[in-house]
């Protein structure tokens, strides 16, 4: 429970690039996470070239981190082999590979996309069919941040109905 509470965006990180099996490690586990009807529509775009990553780091003001950190990963997801849940699947296998990401000892932060799709399209040759829902920054941390405040778990909890704080948590615990 613990590890999963210390997962944090990290934005600042070492010179030194993770090795190349290292996040394929990563990558392998992002291939457990669940998809609807298995469909696995996710791709990885291993970016290595200081150039393409430079291009990415400029598609909107956050994307920043992707300027200091020595390595991205695109997740581009195919609409065809999954019409209705692409967005999901793919969102599901971003988590998974944040958090073996972490595991490892690797700093990651999830840079939006979706504002800037045709353009990330470009940059990287992918077809149509394929949507990047997520760049992720890799490297390893150079900074530990606190971490920003959570809703509090009475606040998003409700019972039986939508917006019935009916379950007192406090008692329930
Ligand atoms: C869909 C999505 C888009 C995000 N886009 C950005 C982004 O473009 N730039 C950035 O620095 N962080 C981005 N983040 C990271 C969030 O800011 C971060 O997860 C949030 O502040 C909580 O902090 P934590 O990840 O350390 O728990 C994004 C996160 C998600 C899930």
């Amino acid at each position: 429970m613990e590890f999963l509470k210390s997962r944090r965006s990290i934005r600042k990180f070492k010179d030194q690039p993770p090795s190349l099996e290292k996040v394929l490690k990563a990558l392998d586990i992002a291939r457990f996470a669940p998809s609807a009807k298995n469909a696995q529509p996710w791709r990885f775009i291993v970016i290595t070239d200081p150039e393409v990553k430079s291009k990415l780091s400029r598609i909107h003001p956050a994307a920043k981190p992707l300027e200091r950190a020595p390595l991205a990963v695109v997740v581009a997801c195919n609409i065809d082999e999954s019409p209705v849940s692409y967005m999901l699947d793919c969102s599901a296998a971003t988590v998974y590979f944040l958090l073996a990401a972490h595991a490892l000892g690797l700093g990651t932060v999830w840079i939006q996309t979706m504002r800037n799709i045709e353009n990330i399209r470009e940059i990287l040759g992918m077809p149509a069919s394929a949507v990047p829902i997520a760049i992720l920054a890799v490297g390893y941390p150079d900074e530990s941040p606190e971490p920003p405040p959570r809703k509090p778990l009475e606040s998003i909890v409700y019972l039986n109905k939508y917006g019935e704080p009916a379950i007192k948590l406090h008692d329930a615990r």
